[in-house]
């Protein structure tokens, strides 16, 4: 983990992977900085500041197509750097390639699209190295994320602090399956977990899984609300 000012920067997923089809964005939120998540149609994630340049306009609103990304209001067209190449209203003209979007660090591991944070670091540690995983579900919690990690202990998660890049996910074994838990810091209450398991999961645990999930969050909210 790299210490820059105040805000540790590191790798957070922020999806997983397949909840992100090619061709399609989706919005997230990360230490409440606004992300836009997307793929292109070749298959490439990409997470990037989720806000137009021109006026403001959530990207995530947008739409896909082929390597760039379309803003909803005014059609301006983004490629996979970020820099705007097409404005809709100027067809011929040659666009200022100070135009662009800031892009987040970006990769997947573990059945899950990782962001390095916050927006412009520039040096980064490498990211998690994680096996192939299949995403099950994205459990949203109102807790702080430090709370989740503590109830995910309890449930006989094994911290991932060895690795010293990355603090952002955990395992937990649920009956003989390893289930993988990246950690997404939404906001100071509210965290999302992005549960992976191995591909050949059976569908009996699978349900098990879900069913645990739901336990825990309504186990970490409750608790939340008596503090
Ligand atoms: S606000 Fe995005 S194109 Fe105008």
């Amino acid at each position: 983990m790299t210490q820059t000012g105040s805000a540790p920067s590191q790798w957070v997923p922020v999806a997983l992977s397949n909840m992100i089809e090619a061709g399609t964005s989706a919005g997230t939120v990360v230490n409440d900085a606004e992300i836009v998540v997307w793929r292109d149609t070749a298959g490439k994630a990409h997470a990037w500041e989720d806000r137009c340049p021109h006026r403001g306009m959530k990207m995530s609103f947008g739409f896909v197509r082929g390597d760039h990304i379309a803003c909803l209001y005014h059609g301006w067209e983004y490629d996979t750097s970020g820099t705007c190449q097409y404005v809709p209203a100027h067809p011929e003209l040659e666009v200022p390639k100070s135009i662009c979007i800031s892009r987040y660090g970006t990769t997947e591991t573990g059945g899950m699209i990782w962001a390095y944070t916050p927006l412009g670091t520039l040096e980064q540690d490498s990211p998690p190295d994680l096996p192939a995983l299949e995403g099950v579900r994205s459990v949203y919690i109102d807790a702080p994320v430090a709370q989740v990690s503590g109830a995910l202990e309890q449930h006989g998660s094994t911290p991932a602090g060895n690795n010293e890049t990355n603090s952002n996910f955990t395992t937990v074994k649920l009956e003989s399956t390893v289930v993988t838990v990246g950690l997404q810091q939404i906001s100071e209450g509210r965290c999302a977990l992005h549960i992976a398991v191995p591909q050949d999961t059976t569908i009996a645990t699978r349900e098990a899984l879900l069913d645990w999930c739901e336990d825990l969050r309504r186990s970490v909210e409750q608790l939340e609300a008596a503090a």
